[in-house]
């Protein structure tokens, strides 16, 4: 793990403007932490995206990037997903270092050694569409709206009747959104409906199906 005393720390985030980075729609920013959250690795994609230097960014903590516009709950749900193991998905606004902001979705992967020891965690991102961040847009509100007021306890709250009244974990909710509003989903061939047979469609062929969508090969 990097220590350096001058790392990046959220007291270090710009403020906010009102105005989308464009990324690439054929993009995949990564980046990797180790398991306190701190940068180890970046891709080139993900420093041009975020405007810090590679050098500012490793050893920084992965919060330097939190846009105010995300709930705390949101990250509490994914790490408590990465640290019991388990693979999750997240729709995310970033902050650039010029305030600036950009939507992904993202996979974040447990990476364990032989001994079921967290050695890692790596973050896989695709930029979204407008459709897709319209989608989820207002729930994130009302979270951060909750959260201004009252403790992230409420909040949870919140976010788990939200989901119950779907019928949905988040993740679900979040596969969901994809299939009905994502262009490139639509674009990858999995028949008329996809938001029908993605309700069939079994383990493996969702995990393709998103593999496709994250470009990992
Ligand atoms: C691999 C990995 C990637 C992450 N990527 C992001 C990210 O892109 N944006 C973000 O705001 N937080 C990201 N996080 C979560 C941050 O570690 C942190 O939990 C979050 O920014 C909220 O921080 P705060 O509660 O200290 O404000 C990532 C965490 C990990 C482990």
């Amino acid at each position: 793990m990097t220590n350096s005393e001058n790392r990046l720390t959220k007291n270090d985030r710009p403020s906010p403007i009102n105005k989308e980075i464009i990324i690439d729609d054929e993009a995949v920013l990564i980046s990797i932490t180790d398991p306190e959250g701190y940068i180890l690795e970046v891709n080139d994609v993900f420093v041009e995206t975020s405007g810090y230097s590679e050098k500012e960014l490793i050893g920084a903590a992965h919060n330097v990037i939190r846009h105010p516009d995300m709930p705390k709950v949101l990250f509490k749900i994914v790490w408590e997903h990465i640290k019991d193991r388990e693979n999750v998905m997240a729709l995310v606004k970033n902050l650039a270092k010029d305030g600036r902001y950009y939507w992904i979705l993202t996979d974040f992967i447990t990476k364990v050694d032989a001994k079921r020891e967290i050695v890692s965690y790596t973050a896989y991102r695709r930029p979204v569409c407008k459709e897709v961040q319209d989608a989820i847009a207002p729930l994130y509100k009302a979270l951060c709206a909750i959260e201004a007021v009252a403790d992230m306890d409420a909040s949870e709250k919140f976010l788990l009747d939200y989901l119950e009244n779907k019928g949905m974990t988040y993740d679900e909710m979040v596969e969901d959104i994809i299939i009905k509003h994502c262009k490139k989903a639509a674009a990858l061939g999995f028949g008329g409906n996809l938001a029908d047979d993605f309700k069939t469609m079994s383990t493996e062929k969702k995990q393709s199906f998103f593999n496709k969508l994250f470009r990992i090969k």
